[in-house]
């Protein structure tokens, strides 16, 4: 079965073809960052814009890069929700409009799932595993259980890691978006030049986490963390920000699979390209638990996601009508086909 989908929920404009969930034969990914880059910021009006001149082209490019024509495509699938609500009507339109012309089965995708569901394209992973969520908008554990059913462990409590890479990198004007630059500069940083404050773990809520004071004392409270003697550059800011952001997140995803003795884990969203984060994970292995992310390019958003996911869904028979619009909330952890 040859799946479309289609992704435009924030500032990528992204269709992909994937042959029966694992063979992706097109991921074609438009970004606009280099658009949104004077505001260093997505503009959601300026997005909704550019997914309505792009979409057609990009979707064109995702079915000839496959060699397919557009008759042998089998289904069509497109992210829904979460997401700024002009991108997705973008998506989401068109999606409707090629299904009921090619008249094929149509699905909508949640963003959420998609990014946990991202690795099992490459490495299918047996159910139940841990997974983590690690995206500009969302920092999440949870329990994996199947590819429609996510129990939610622990959250952000304010801002998603994503987000402080992104505050960090826009403050000290390193460039955006802020994840790619600040992993670049940490390479050569000295990641002991700060030590900034971590969150400590709330025994109530072990799996919980806070960004909003680190990114604090990374923008507004250099000094007091300085060790006094290595040179305040970007590189040793980066590198400093960059060890305590991933080291609270790795501090609680070891305490999660000790409780849950799970023996499995899987990350995904756009902070899971981190060199960092992918290293520390990694080191579970020694303690036998199998690890798996997603190549680079699934990692940030992308159509090929959409499709992988789509794919279990329609297996299963779940398929939506065209009655369904884009929605801004997550609603990933309720499961969505019963
Ligand atoms: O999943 P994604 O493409 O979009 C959302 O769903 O949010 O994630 C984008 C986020 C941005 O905050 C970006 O700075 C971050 O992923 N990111 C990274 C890296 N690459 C992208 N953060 C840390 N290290 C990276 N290498
Ligand atoms: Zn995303």
């Amino acid at each position: 079965m040859n799946v479309l989908g289609i992704e435009t929920s924030c500032d990528e404009c992204s269709a992909a073809v994937v042959r029966d969930g694992h063979e992706i034969l097109s991921n074609v990914i438009a970004t606009q960052i280099e658009l949104h880059k004077p505001y260093e910021g997505v503009v959601p009006e300026l997005a909704s814009r550019l997914h309505t001149e792009w979409i057609e082209q990009v979707v064109q490019a995702a079915i000839a890069k496959a060699s397919l024509s557009v008759r042998e495509i089998d289904a069509i699938a497109v992210t829904s929700r979460p997401g700024l609500l002009g991108s997705l009507m973008v998506g989401l339109n068109f999606a409707k409009g090629m299904a009921a012309t090619l008249d094929v089965p149509f699905i909508t995708i949640d963003h959420i799932r998609a990014h946990l569901y991202a690795s099992q394209i490459e490495q299918p992973l047996q159910y139940p595993y841990l997974g983590l969520l690690v995206s500009g908008g969302h920092t999440v554990i949870c329990k994996v259980n199947g590819y429609d059913d996510v129990d939610v462990m622990g959250t952000t409590i304010d801002d998603a890691i994503g987000e402080a890479f992104d505050k960090v990198a826009k403050h000290y004007g390193l460039g955006y978006p802020g994840g790619v630059v600040i992993d670049r500069l940490s390479k050569s940083g000295n990641p002991t030049a700060f030590l900034f404050p971590g969150n400590t773990m709330d025994e109530d809520h072990p799996y919980d986490i806070s960004y909003s004071g680190l990114k604090s004392a990374v923008i507004n409270q250099l000094d007091k963390f300085w060790d006094g003697k290595s040179e305040k550059s970007n590189e040793n800011i980066a590198a400093s920000f960059q060890r305590q952001a991933v080291g609270m997140l790795v501090r609680r995803v070891r305490r999660a699979l000790k409780d849950t003795g799970m023996k499995r884990l899987s990350a995904g969203g756009g902070v899971a390209a981190n060199s960092l984060l992918r290293a520390e994970l990694k080191e579970f292995e020694k303690d036998g638990i199998t690890v798996t992310f997603p190549s680079l390019k699934l990692c940030t958003d992308n159509g090929a996601m959409v499709a992988g996911l789509a794919w279990r869904y329609l297996k299963d028979g779940c398929r939506d009508d065209f009655t369904v619009g884009p929605s801004a909330r997550v609603n990933a952890f309720k499961k969505q086909y019963d």
